[in-house]
């Protein structure tokens, strides 16, 4: 069984062709946790993997709480994550093996691939140049081919970047990153046309669309898919996206649309 969420399409991408190659069932999070769904059977033999995009050096909360929730019938014989990120994931596999732990569960392996950025609310930060966009797609097929190996090997093993000053950035700047994250700043500019997209690939269904345009109702994880996924880019969050990039995963190809 693999666990997986994903905002921009990268870390479905990856929990994709880890059930390709292992031939374990897809669960999707957040339609999950919206089903309330929290129990699942598993076999004594079973993998359980867990696959999501880094958010500030930590497993984004919404998975986290699912965890908190979750209960498996029967005990898996391996368990492991398999995080996408921009750069690196600090010791974001403590955070996750904590929660695990006090599910009942124990993390057995971690893996982690480079994908493409896809945060872009702060200033200085953008999406990825083209060139650099397209390299990290070409090698993340390699990666996760490999990693797809491993995981149906069931290796035990940690095999991710951790960047610089790892602790910092997940038990101090993650945290407080979680304690400001909000919608507020989010809104349409004039360029809209009300098409409905941004509602239509928000995974906590968070957007409505009132007198035809967005509206943010508070229950957000800044994961970016409305930003992203805008055929006109007037989605914008206050005035830190303005002239910056989009990107999302492109199934079809794998290449920024
Ligand atoms: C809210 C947010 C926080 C992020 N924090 C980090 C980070 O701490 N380290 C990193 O390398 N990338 C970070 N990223 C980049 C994503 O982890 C990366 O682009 C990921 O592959 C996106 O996956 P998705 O397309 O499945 O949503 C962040 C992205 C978002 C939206």
């Amino acid at each position: 069984m693999i666990f997986f969420y994903s905002g921009c399409g990268n870390s479905r991408h990856v929990a994709e062709k880890v059930a390709e190659a292992t031939g374990d069932q897809l669960v999707y999070i957040p339609q999950a946790a919206r089903e309330g769904k929290t129990h699942y059977a598993v076999r004594t033999d079973e993998r359980v993997g867990f696959v999501f995009p880094i958010y500030s050096w930590r497993p984004p909360q919404l998975v986290l709480d699912f965890i908190g929730g979750l209960r498996l019938e029967g005990k898996p014989s391996y368990v492991y994550m398999f995080v996408t990120y921009g750069d690196d994931a600090g010791q974001a596999d403590q955070v996750l093996g904590k929660a695990l732990e006090a599910a009942g569960l124990q993390l057995d392996a971690a893996f982690g691939v480079t994908m493409p950025n896809t945060y872009v609310n702060m200033l200085f930060m953008d999406v990825d140049k083209p060139d650099v966009v397209q390299r990290k797609l070409e090698e993340a097929e390699r990666r996760v081919g490999e990693v797809s190996g491993w995981i149906a090997a069931r290796k035990r093993m940690t095999d991710l970047n951790r960047g610089g000053a790892p602790r910092l950035k997940t038990f101090v700047v993650g945290v407080g990153f979680n304690k400001w994250v909000s919608d507020k700043k989010y809104r349409a500019t004039d360029a809209c046309v009300s098409c409905g997209r941004c509602a239509e690939v928000c995974p906590l269904q968070n957007i409505t669309i009132e007198d035809g345009r967005p509206r943010w109702n508070g229950h957000c994880t800044h994961c970016e898919a409305c930003y992203h996924y805008c055929p006109q880019n007037a989605v914008q969050f206050g005035r830190v996206t303005r002239g910056k990039g989009q990107y999302h995963f492109d199934e079809k190809n794998g290449r920024e649309k």
